[in-house]
């Protein structure tokens, strides 16, 4: 295949990324992780796997940097994973120091890709991202919003009843427990769910798409969530590389939307081959706004805490 995508970290939201993205055919695969032989084991049997998924993207496992260059899109998952009773901001400075040591070597081999960070605190390692690629803005785009967004549907229609397919979500705000749902932009078939849910049923599912992270972790007893997260970067990776322009929420580096300067913040952008092609900047009431700066706040303080 002519498109080659790096995922770092071949852990669990690595590997079920890269498994997505080669069952779906979208590019060749490389999966580095500093552990030796995982990479290899897992990108060894992905590939294995191909000829029943009828796939013909290579998979490569790897501990060499080399491997991954001139990648299109580099998807940054290694890191520590979130433990019961641990929040994501404990991961901040064990996480920054390893976020800072892959990018410095991604970069150095894949010069114009795009980076898609997902490790923990999400917010902040995008900056640590941004400052130390030097990326320009539209090449660092975190994943975030999709995954909240999604909760928040499969809530929405099993509360409804309905086909998670024509429902939406909207999550704004960064990717903690300040997230911001939006029930008055989330719908079903186009219907806003205002019109369909009582308030205590809404307040009920916005509940638990801030808690979502957490009722996963509490649940699996060690580790945190990875089949969702693998899903949303493949879709974050499909519609770069496929330019379908499509509206995402993700994290994207703020300057003076929203009201928001120089942060990571999760906001609705439109994904295509050039990464963040467009904010989309909504209208939002003033409870809204106040709410999304609140989120934007508890971002800042954690990239006070790191310096980035
Ligand atoms: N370089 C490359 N890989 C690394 C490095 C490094 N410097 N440090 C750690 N890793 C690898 C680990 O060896 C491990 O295989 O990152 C992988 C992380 O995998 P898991 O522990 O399974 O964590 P996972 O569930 O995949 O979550 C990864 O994504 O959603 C977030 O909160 C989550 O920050 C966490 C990240």
């Amino acid at each position: 295949m002519n498109r080659k995508v790096t995922v770092i970290g071949s852990g669990n939201v690595g590997a079920t990324a890269a498994r997505g993205i080669a069952m779906k055919e979208l590019a060749d695969v490389v999966l580095l992780d500093i552990l030796e032989g995982i990479p290899q084991g897992k990108g060894l049997d992905m590939l294995e796997a191909n000829p029943v998924e009828g796939s013909d993207a290579c998979v490569l496992g790897t501990n060499d940097y080399a491997d991954t260059a001139n990648s299109d899109i580099v998807v940054i998952t290694a890191g520590l994973a979130r433990k019961p009773g641990m929040s994501r901001d404990d991961l901040l400075l064990k996480n920054k120091n390893i976020i800072k040591d892959v990018t410095e070597n991604v970069v150095k081999h894949s010069p114009n890709c795009i980076l898609i960070p997902v490790t923990n605190p999400l917010d902040a390692m995008c900056q640590v991202v941004y400052r130390v690629s030097g990326f320009p803005r539209e090449r660092v785009v975190g994943m975030a919003g999709i995954l909240d967004s999604a909760r928040m549907r499969a809530f929405i229609a099993m509360e409804l009843g309905v086909s998670v397919e024509n429902t939406h979500a909207f999550v704004l705000g960064g990717h903690g427990d300040t997230m911001v749902p939006l029930p008055r932009y989330s719908t079903v078939a186009g219907i806003p769910i205002t019109e369909l849910m009582d308030t205590a049923t809404i307040e009920a599912v916005v509940k638990r798409t801030a808690g979502g992270g957490g009722e996963i972790v509490k649940l699996l007893g060690s580790g945190s969530a990875y089949y969702a997260p693998g899903s949303a970067v493949v879709e974050m990776v499909e519609a770069i590389l496929k330019d379908k322009k499509k509206i995402l929420p993700c994290a994207t580096f703020l300057q003076g939307e929203y009201g928001i300067e120089g942060l990571f913040v999760g906001v609705p952008v439109k994904l295509g081959a050039r990464g963040v092609e467009e904010i989309i900047q909504i209208e939002l009431t003033a409870d809204e706004q106040a709410a999304l700066q609140k989120s934007a706040d508890a971002v800042k303080e954690l990239v006070d805490i790191i310096k980035v």
